[in-house]
């Protein structure tokens, strides 16, 4: 008997467990969610605690004098509908393994409510999540968490902490080089001219640069500019992708042999 009656403490702070960890699952699952966090955090640990003075209860009850009639005994009585030992014999079945005999015990009401509990839950569910769509499937999550990044790589790349003039590479697909054609057109053509072969600032169809030939070089001159002598600082109208595509244009225009030419201003740079 002993045995069974530790059982039931096992039970009970299984199932607060049980029913506190997807408050723990949902926790980590959500990054960022701070207050909301918090808030699922404090709860877990109230259930936790919960079960903690539910055992203490257990314990004291277990010890107590007058255990048989305290209320906690009259609840887990409902709960477990254990029979008494006087009815052993009415619930003796008729199996004998080598003296081991079975009683033809109730399923305990704690388990059936559980069991009808999560018939209940999955019919809510179905029609809460997946009928009238008021709650987030995984796929809205999933979607909500996804904007929620390309928000936060939209705030980084505008910082230049993802394409700075250290971290800068050449970008080769055609829709980047387009985009930075459009670029070129719309802010540097009046000084550089239309199609690269330099005007009031150097012809990038040459070999020579004034401030060198690497697309970090480039990039570096767009974003801080030259202010003494012409040319502006464009980090304040173009964001890091930008002038990462205007560069990797601007590379594409070497050997082009425009016509209306400006005179090489620079150092020569030998291409392999
Ligand atoms: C107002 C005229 C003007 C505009 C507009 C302008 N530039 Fe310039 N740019 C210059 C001048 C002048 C220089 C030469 C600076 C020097 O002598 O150091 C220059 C130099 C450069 C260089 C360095 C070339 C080398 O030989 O090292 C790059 C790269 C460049 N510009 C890119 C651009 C891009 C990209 C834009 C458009 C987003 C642009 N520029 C718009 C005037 C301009």
């Amino acid at each position: 008997m002993k045995v069974i009656k530790n059982f039931n403490v096992i039970a009970v702070i299984f199932l607060l467990f049980i029913l506190s960890s997807p408050i723990f699952a949902e926790t980590t699952a959500e990054s960022g969610g701070g207050l909301e966090s918090i808030i699922k955090i404090m709860v877990a640990v109230t259930a936790f605690l919960v079960a903690v003075i539910m055992w203490l209860v257990l314990v004291y009850s277990e010890k107590s004098e007058s255990a048989e009639e305290s209320g906690f005994r009259k609840l887990m009585q409902m709960l477990n509908q254990r029979p008494s030992i006087d009815d052993e014999q009415k619930l003796l079945l008729d199996h004998d393994f080598d003296g081991i005999k079975e009683l033809n015990n109730k399923i305990p009401p704690w388990f059936m409510a559980i069991f009808y509990g999560s018939m209940l839950w999955a019919a809510y569910y179905m029609v809460d999540y997946h009928i009238l769509g008021s709650g987030n499937v995984q796929e809205d999550e999933y979607a909500a968490e996804v904007q929620v990044a390309a928000m936060e790589r939209e705030i980084l790349n505008k910082s230049g902490a993802l394409v700075n003039e250290e971290t800068v590479t050449v970008l080769d697909d055609v829709a980047a080089i387009a985009s930075g054609k459009e670029i070129f057109i719309k802010n540097c053509a009046a000084c550089h001219g239309m199609n690269g072969e330099g005007l009031v600032g150097p012809n990038f169809t040459d070999d020579y640069w004034i401030h060198g030939n690497k697309i970090n070089d480039l990039f570096k001159t767009i974003k801080y500019g030259v202010p003494q002598k012409g040319m502006i600082s464009w980090q304040a109208q173009l964001d890091p992708t930008q002038m990462q595509e205007v560069a990797s244009y601007i590379l594409t225009l070497r050997g082009t042999n425009p016509p209306n030419q400006k005179a090489p201003e620079g150092d020569l740079y030998t291409y392999e």
